[in-house]
């Protein structure tokens, strides 16, 4: 008898749990009835940029958070599908850090490949889930976003895909509500050049106040000051940067900080995070955490210990993005079948216990990218998905950190070798702080040197 399952979201994660039923389809396994529920008009996740802020089209809250310019902040050899290289998609070599349209055409290029998209129910928004202890299903209540209708079905599973970086958490400073000029959270942030020729202030000190702030450098801003709440990012930044510690108050357009230095800005921009938000989920199914290596509640990162019919994939803070998804999703798609049989309850909670504890001895990034690697290394070794290099990735990950020690203007413009292919990537035609076009045309038919070594 088949069983059913909802994907909630069809960005890279939800995508790759299509995929993995796809790769057992064709080994003939036993195929369940697939719905995946995505709110957008089209598949990608975060990686469709938009231009909207706030809510969308119909009242729902607008997921995307990514900016025009925005380039992969990571190399793309760490990124690459274990099953389908950058080399077979765009049919040759192409630099390590591509814009994000580039990336976009690769995460969608792979599933456009198969049939999965019949199985995507667009502009859909997920609102309730609720599971039946007696009858040992789940009905998922979604609202048809262009009739305006709300529709419920039945599953056996349920795979929440809906990520974490789309709520912001913004914190409150006093006088806020009196500054005259912007305000905003980098998720709502969509152009560096609204900020040319003004001094910044980004509160926040990880990936997304370092890449908006040498993005506004980039684009014209004349001053950009990072807060920091913990400790500063430390990079040997341009002289119109500045890392101060934590905002305390605003009055007028003057900053006050807490070590008692101010600077007067024209614009404030909130990087500090986002918050995992399931408005879907009743409290007993919900996941509550912060933006962390190793989720609590979750075994193997991705089943619920409330109940393990529902699964989470991609809810980790990320180094490793597209392939850990996909190793999730092969996981997940294998104790759905079956394949995999997961332990009792006890033991499942002891698992993730024990994974909770290794994380919190992580004393630094390069702690961090050896845990990431050593969970996904657990995760592959049951499943079949193609075995990828998880500990050369994990060394192109550490290099990654050197070179933005380096550099942190500069370290775009480095190649990597793709495990897969073995091949360098060649050097991209524009150094990153001169290539103020990021569109797929631009990045691949401007004008392109030969890659630097090829496959030595
Ligand atoms: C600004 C920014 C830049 C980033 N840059 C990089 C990068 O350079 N490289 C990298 O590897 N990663 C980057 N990331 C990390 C990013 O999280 C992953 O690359 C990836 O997009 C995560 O995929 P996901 O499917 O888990 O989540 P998402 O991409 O967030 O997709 C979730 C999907 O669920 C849908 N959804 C949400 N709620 C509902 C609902 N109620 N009903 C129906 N559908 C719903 C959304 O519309 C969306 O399509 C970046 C993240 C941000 C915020
Ligand atoms: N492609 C790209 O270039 C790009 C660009 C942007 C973002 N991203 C991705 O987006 C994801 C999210 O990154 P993120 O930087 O938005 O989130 P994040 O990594 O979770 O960092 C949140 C930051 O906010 C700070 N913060 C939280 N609450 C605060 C408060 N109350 N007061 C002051 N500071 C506070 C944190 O400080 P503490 O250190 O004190 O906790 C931390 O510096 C990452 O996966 C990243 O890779 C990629």
């Amino acid at each position: 008898m088949t069983f059913r399952v909802a994907i909630l979201g069809a960005g890279p994660s939800g995508l790759a749990q299509l995929r993995a039923f796809e790769a057992a389809r064709c080994d003939d396994a036993e195929s369940p009835e697939i719905v995946c529920y995505e709110k957008q008009s089209d598949w990608g996740g975060l990686w469709n940029y938009t231009w909207r802020t706030g809510l969308d089209l119909y009242g729902e809250p607008v997921h995307g958070s990514m900016y025009r310019y925005l380039w992969s902040n990571g190399p793309k050899e760490c990124l690459e599908f274990a099953n389908y290289s950058f080399e077979e998609h765009f049919g040759r070599p192409i630099p390590s850090y591509p814009p994000r349209a580039v990336l976009r055409d690769y995460i969608i290029g792979r599933v456009a490949k198969s049939n999965v998209r019949q199985h995507i129910r667009f502009n859909t928004a997920v609102h309730w889930v609720a599971y039946d202890e007696s009858t040992g299903k789940f009905a998922v209540t979604v609202r048809d976003l262009k009739q305006d209708q709300l529709i419920t079905e039945e599953f056996d599973h349920v795979i929440v895909a809906t990520g974490h970086f789309s709520t912001p958490n913004a914190p409150y400073f006093e006088g806020l509500e009196q500054f005259p000029g912007r305000v905003l959270h980098a998720h709502d942030f969509r152009d560096a050049c609204e900020f040319q020729g003004k001094n910044l202030l980004l509160v926040g000190s990880s990936y997304s106040a370092e890449d908006i702030g040498t993005q506004c450098h980039k684009y014209g801003a004349k001053s950009v000051t990072f807060s920091y709440r913990t400790k500063p990012m430390g990079f040997d930044w341009p002289e119109s940067f500045a890392e101060v510690p934590l905002l305390t108050n605003v009055v007028g357009k003057t900053a006050h900080f807490k070590d008692g230095t101010s600077k007067e800005v024209d614009a404030i921009i909130l990087c500090t995070g986002y918050q995992h938000h399931f408005p879907f989920l009743p409290n007993e199914l919900m996941l509550s955490t912060r933006n962390r290596l190793y989720p609590e509640g979750l075994y193997k990162g991705i089943v619920s210990l409330a109940n393990p019919k529902l699964m989470f994939l991609g809810m980790q803070d990320q180094y490793y993005t597209f392939n850990m998804f996909d190793a999730q999703a092969w996981y997940a798609r294998d104790i759905m079948l079956g394949r995999i049989k997961l332990p009792a309850e006890q033991a499942m909670a002891s698992d993730t216990r024990k994974w909770v504890a290794r994380e919190e001895q992580v004393a630094d990034p390069f702690e961090a990218i050896d845990f990431q690697a050593a969970y996904i290394l657990d995760l592959l070794e049951p499943t079949d998905y193609p075995p990828f290099d998880v500990l050369t990735v994990a060394d192109m990950f550490k290099e990654w950190e050197h070179h933005k020690e380096a550099d942190i203007l500069g370290y775009r413009n480095k190649s990597y070798r793709s495990t897969l292919t073995g091949t360098m990537a060649p050097v991209h035609h524009t150094p990153w702080m001169d290539a103020m076009d990021d569109s797929l045309e631009a990045f691949l038919h401007g004008k392109q040197s030969q890659p630097a070594k090829e496959s030595t």
